[in-house]
């Protein structure tokens, strides 16, 4: 196994960038080939707790090459702040390439994003309103900018006049402000001078490193119930964060892709609207909440909690080829006297085993349970599986069997350390 493709397989924050921190130990390459800064990577070693947004998680090994790869869209002033904040806590060793395809997120895109969400009124989806949708409608309406031509002086200018004239008449139409090209050209090709050093074709890089065997990570953000195509539509975010996605969108062969990491807490949160069958209320939901620190990364928005429904996880299982499970969080269930775990649904009577496709039946469907008893025992120091207590293990392998996937690593803290590999990834 030379690459690696690590897939949030629920709502997104299943712990992807403690993940990836973790198997970046042994990687040489990791890259981000989706989204943008509406992700948000927590990653936690030696005392220091970091935050990444669009920069890839192999960041902090200076021997790792880092990837921002053509799927993304990517905020320049954003990035450049949050590369600018890991300079000022030490990381300044570290190797970066983006993508000269890669879109760029500008502000007309946030205003957008926030006033779509403002005329949908009660139907809206709960955007984290960092310009990711219309960043990429633009892109589907080959009027977005890519970070090869934003880069070069001889061609910004020109692309940002014609696009802002195209972006001022939407702005316009919709009663929004329009923004003015010199004040936004002044201070966006400041910008670009300084990403000018990174950006490069990082297909042929990938293909490079590929070809003469190093490890290369993905790093999904995301969710796949988020999925642009397969998720909770419209629900969801505006680009594909599966594994199918990842060859399109980092500019590999698709053959290169064999091993897919599903990331999955052991209950299940969703931030956003939407319908979210396991969800929960009360006691219960607010000891969850509470001890995994349910709180958005990048919104800081409380996050909507529940039990783990092995539904969606059969069915990210399947779109994405997920062929191992990451169980995070675990530590988070100590206390709870009974666990629950969907395995099916109801809808109108009928048993169902995977998501209906629209929003009227989902939000309609009923979670069937299969009740477990907890564990009261603290697993934060648990070191193996055979550490873990009769009824935790027993919670793993119920998982295995609902999801016919195999348990590679389960984690029971934030801390690098508190992993636990059951199957040696980067052998
Ligand atoms: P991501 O978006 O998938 O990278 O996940 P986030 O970073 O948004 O959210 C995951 C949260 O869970 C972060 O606060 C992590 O520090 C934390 N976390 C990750 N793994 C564990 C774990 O095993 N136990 C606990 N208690 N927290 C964890
Ligand atoms: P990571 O990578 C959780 C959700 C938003 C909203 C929907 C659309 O940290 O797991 P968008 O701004 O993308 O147009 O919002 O998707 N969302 C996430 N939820 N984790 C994320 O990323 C998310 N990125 C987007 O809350 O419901
Ligand atoms: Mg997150």
């Amino acid at each position: 196994m030379k690459t690696l493709v690590v897939v949030g397989s629920q709502w997104g924050d299943e712990g992807k960038g403690k993940v990836t921190d973790y198997l970046a130990q042994k990687a040489d390459v990791v890259v981000r080939s989706q989204g943008g800064n509406n992700a948000g990577h927590t990653i936690l070693f030696g005392g220091n707790k970091f935050a990444l947004r669009s920069i890839p998680s192999g960041i902090f090994n200076p021997n790792i090459k880092n990837v921002m790869a053509n799927g993304m869209v990517i905020h320049p002033k954003q990035m450049l702040e949050e590369l600018h904040g890991l300079e000022a806590r030490g990381i300044r060793e570290y190797q970066l390439f983006i993508s000269n395809r890669a879109h760029i997120v500008l502000p007309y895109h946030e205003a957008l994003d926030g006033a779509f969400e403002t005329f949908k009124g009660d139907h809206k989806i709960g955007t984290t309103k960092r310009g990711i949708g219309p960043a990429y409608a633009d892109k589907a309406n080959r009027i977005g900018i890519r970070m090869g031509d934003f880069v070069e002086e001889h061609t910004l200018k020109e692309l940002l006049k014609e696009t802002l004239n195209i972006k001022n008449r939407e702005l316009q139409m919709l009663g929004l402000p329009q923004y003015d090209f010199h004040e936004l050209y002044t201070e966006y090709s400041v910008y670009a001078k300084e990403l000018k050093k990174f950006v490069c074709d990082t297909s042929l890089l990938l293909e490079e490193e590929i070809e003469k065997g190093s490890k290369v990570l993905f790093e999904g953000a995301q969710g796949v119930m988020l999925c642009l195509d397969h998720g909770t539509y419209p629900y969801v975010t505006s680009s594909s964060p599966t594994g199918a996605s990842v060859p399109l969108n980092a500019g590999i062969a698709p053959r290169y892709i064999t091993d897919v990491l599903g990331v999955c807490k052991a209950y299940t949160t969703r931030v956003g609207e939407g319908p979210f069958p396991t969800e929960l209320n009360g006691d219960l939901a607010n000891y969850i909440r509470e001890r995994g620190h349910e709180y958005g990364t990048v919104t800081q928005r409380p996050r909507r909690v529940g039990y783990l429904d092995c539904v969606a996880l059969n069915y990210a299982r399947r779109v994405s080829g997920i062929n191992h499970l990451a169980l995070m969080l675990f530590d988070v269930l100590s206390g709870i006297k009974t666990l629950k775990i969907c395995y099916a649904y109801d809808l109108d009577g009928e048993i169902i085993y995977t998501i209906p496709s629209t929003t009227y039946d989902y939000s309609r469907v009923k979670p069937l349970y299969i009740e477990l008893p907890g564990w009261d025992e603290d697993i934060t120091s648990v070191t193996s599986f055979e550490d873990l207590p009769e009824n935790a293990k027993a919670y793993i392998r119920k998982i295995e069997e609902l999801t016919k996937s195999k348990v590679s690593l389960f984690s029971v803290g934030p801390d690098r350390t508190q992993t636990i590999e059951l199957e040696e990834f980067f052998k």
